[in-house]
């Protein structure tokens, strides 16, 4: 899944860089409509009046650049100027889209510590959409174990096989026995331990994280194959689909937030608010449910989370 999204030359996020935000069912927030980019400014300046002394805006996983551009936008002439704003993103292709829409206003790191160690470790960072565009490990409930699930390419043929895989405490899914006796979960260990790697560098601030999934169990709820998809030209794609057209479709699984929330925690973060992304427009913007849930079919699916890492 790395490698099929993130090879610099083969991988989607390399190739395909157009279609990002044509998720089917799930079109995404930032390029559909300007309410998730207002919302996210009316919260900047709430966290800039309980921490002015921050002066610096990371913005993770930009795309194509369109959420920065409505943020700045949505906070005014004299709050946009009070800020520094910076963007770490992996993709070379999607950095040169970024710096044609947002030009000279932005700095560029290649990961998250390197963009705080130019802010002395005090920003507020927000992603969109981000988390799901990192590789998962599967595991699947067989014969009263779980086991890993691998897969082989051999001569154009695809086989999937089963290793035993040992239970680790992180991950809230696989501490009970599944309902169902094949059930397949997927854990985000490439997030976790992506956080693990920059939290030290984060000294002051403040973190909001929008992407869609649910808290477990809710998250799996008449899901026994987990969900893992993948989506080419709109259309999702389950099962040994997922498989084909490798590095042209996009691959993808929802957020464990129960997880999630858990890492952050443990990381010096702490929690001010968690919902779905629609209620959060609602109470910033003053919007009604229905003016959201048209502009944004995916309000409910998507959650947002919002942290506060106060100084040490
Ligand atoms: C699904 S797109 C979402 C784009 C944008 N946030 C939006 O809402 O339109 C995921 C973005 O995250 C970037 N990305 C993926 N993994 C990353 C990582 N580990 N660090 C930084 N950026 C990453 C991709 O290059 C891409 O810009």
């Amino acid at each position: 899944m790395a490698r099929a999204l993130h090879d610099p030359q083969r991988g989607y996020y390399a190739r395909r860089v157009q279609d990002i935000g044509a998720r089917g069912d799930f079109s995404n927030s930032a390029t559909l409509s300007p309410l998730l980019g207002q919302a996210i400014a009316s919260w900047i300046k709430e966290e800039a009046r309980e921490m002015p002394e921050i002066r610096h805006i990371i913005e993770i996983g930009a795309g194509n650049g369109i959420l920065m551009e409505t943020v700045k936008k949505s906070l005014g002439w004299w709050q946009r100027r009070r800020f520094e704003w910076h963007i770490v993103d992996t993709s070379a292709s999607l950095r040169t889209q970024q710096k044609q829409r947002l030009g000279k206003s932005v700095r560029w790191h290649d990961d998250v510590r390197q963009g705080l160690d130019a802010c002395d470790g005090k920003a507020f960072i927000y992603h969109n959409e981000l988390l799901d565009a990192f590789p998962v490990t599967l595991v699947q409930w067989h014969a009263g174990a779980w086991h890993e699930v691998f897969v082989e390419f051999t001569e154009g043929a695809v086989r999937e096989s089963l290793q035993p895989f040992t239970p680790d405490a992180d991950f809230s899914a696989i501490q009970q026995t599944p309902k169902h006796q094949q059930q397949r979960y997927e854990l985000h260990i490439s997030v976790r331990d992506w956080l693990r790697s920059w939290a030290p560098s984060s000294q002051q601030g403040a973190m909001l994280t929008v992407d869609y999934g649910d808290t477990f169990p809710t998250l799996y709820h008449r899901r026994p194959h987990g969900t893992l998809r993948a989506y080419l030209l709109h259309q999702r794609l389950e099962g040994p689909a997922i498989y084909q057209n490798i590095g042209r479709q996009d691959i993808t699984a929802d957020i464990n937030f129960t997880d999630y929330r858990a890492w952050t925690q443990s990381l010096g973060w702490v929690e001010t608010s968690y919902g779905a992304q629609a209620d959060f427009i609602t109470s910033r913007l003053g919007k009604s449910q229905s003016q959201i849930m048209d502009s944004n079919g995916a309000g409910g699916a998507f959650k947002i989370v919002t942290h506060r890492k106060l100084r040490k």
